[in-house]
């Protein structure tokens, strides 16, 4: 059920209810394992994400030399040093892992060998030049399908530079990063509008150090990396599908325990606000740089929404959620997110994906270059669409369906990407609708 191509059948239910946990959040998962493997020692990552893509991180590691011993509980990894990664024997896959590929490459920019990375179908029609313009001016030789994944990296040596990326992209800001840590002087980013911050908190954590002021976020070549013992909070990109659900659904009252809080990371939570939900948030602990807590979410009002322009970075992957809860509100209500194009370069085309998906739905979907307006109308069953392999697609539309007037059929449904246990914890929240009386 977790695989690419699943198919999943949907019936309505009428309760949103309960406490429930997260897996590990993707982002940071990636970045303590990366950062893990060029330490010098051992580092065990506890609570490291289980998805698809953080293990294809993992496998990535262990080709290029690192050790990673896998247990339910914790990820540890006996890192190789800053230069002592090897060759891989074969090229690395990073399957559907877009942060996998974008972040791996400036690691591997600064290496002394060649190094061959390949993607998914979905991986490859992404945009790779976004990363290939900044490293090459830092002196990597990359060469690409038309901006287009398989890339060879031709390992060499670089030099910093001060960056400023066109587009608002952690994961170019991150990849930079990292090839800086290999790069002769100071490499240095300078973000427009600012995105999640999970890469500077880390390199603190393992022991790097990072100036962060009004020229951006710089580090420095040639300092060595700390092995450490560190938690990964549970994922808010997942909490954001159980956060819609509660305040979607009449009387949803949903709780998501020791889920990460980092504040580039919360915004859905101040645009579910506005729209009505009664948000609560209650700090916790967790070992490492990442704040933590728990948030509860019930439902209370409904108001019409609007995501703007520079609230779209700190939102980016829970647009599919709030359009889940968007669907849900009374009929005539209605979302508007405009200044989101890069939607369109994600898993899948998210903003004709979602138009799509959710226009079979029944909702009123108009579309635009760069966003669009989900107007709520009564929700159909008896009806199928599809997912695309899209892991945040299928969780919005499981979501949305809870209001359906009958069975979905969801086609696509790649929930393991990063989260393989949603669909029992889907079961755990929810309650299937008394069929009616007549019913056989
Ligand atoms: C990520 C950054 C975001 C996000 C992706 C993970 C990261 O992408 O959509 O799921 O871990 O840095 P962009 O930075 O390209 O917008």
């Amino acid at each position: 059920m977790h695989a690419f191509g699943a198919t999943w059948e949907t019936t309505p239910t009428s309760r949103a209810a309960g406490c429930v946990t997260v897996p590990g959040d993707k982002s940071i998962s990636h970045r303590y394992a990366m950062l893990a493997a060029l330490a010098d020692g051992v580092s065990r990552i506890c609570g490291y994400s289980h998805g698809l893509d953080c293990l294809a991180t993992l496998a990535c590691l262990r080709d290029l030399g690192a050790s990673v011993e896998r247990s339910p509980d914790e990820v540890v990894i006996r890192g190789r040093g800053m230069n002592g990664l090897v060759p891989p024997a074969a090229p690395l896959d990073a399957r559907n892992s877009g942060t996998t590929m974008r972040l791996m490459t400036g690691i591997l920019a600064g290496q002394s060998f060649r190094s061959v990375f390949t993607g998914d179908k979905s991986l490859s029609r992404r945009p790779m030049q976004r990363i290939i313009d900044p490293l090459g001016r830092m002196g990597a030789r990359i060469e690409s399908v038309d901006g287009h994944a398989p890339l060879t990296i031709h390992g060499q040596a670089l030099r910093g530079i001060a960056y400023a990326p066109p587009t608002p992209s952690a994961q170019v800001k991150s990849s930079v990063l990292l090839a800086g840590l290999h790069a002769r002087g100071s490499t240095s980013v300078l973000e427009l509008v600012p995105t999640r911050d999970h890469t500077e908190r880390a390199f603190e954590a393992f022991g790097i150090t990072v100036r962060r002021g009004p020229e951006g976020v710089s580090v420095d070549g040639g300092q060595r990396v700390q092995p450490r013992d560190l938690d990964v909070p549970g994922d808010i990109s997942g909490a954001a599908f159980w956060c819609a659900l509660a305040a979607g659904t009449p009387g949803g009252d949903i709780t998501v325990a020791n889920v990460g809080l980092n504040p580039t990371r919360t915004g859905f939570l101040d645009i579910l606000r506005r729209a009505g939900a009664a948000i609560t948030i209650e700090p916790g602990a967790s070992r490492g740089p990442e704040p933590a807590g728990s948030i509860r979410v019930r439902s209370d009002a409904f108001a019409d929404f609007t995501i703007e322009p520079q609230e779209v970075p700190g939102v980016i992957d829970e647009i599919p959620a709030l359009a889940a809860f968007a669907a849900m509100m009374p009929p005539g209500h209605r979302m508007t997110v405009r200044g989101a194009a890069e939607l369109r370069v994600k898993e899948s085309d998210r903003i004709s994906a979602l138009a799509a998906g959710f226009r079979a739905l029944g909702s009123e979907v108009d579309e635009y270059e760069d966003g669009f307006t989900l107007t709520a109308r009564p929700l159909r069953g008896n009806i199928g669409l599809t997912a695309h392999d899209d892991h945040r697609l299928a969780m919005a539309f499981i979501i949305a369906a809870t209001r359906a007037s009958g069975r979905v059929s969801i086609g696509e449904v790649a929930v393991g990407v990063s989260y393989p246990e949603f669909l029992e914890t889907f079961a755990s929240v929810v309650r299937p609708e008394a069929p009616p009386a007549n019913a056989g």
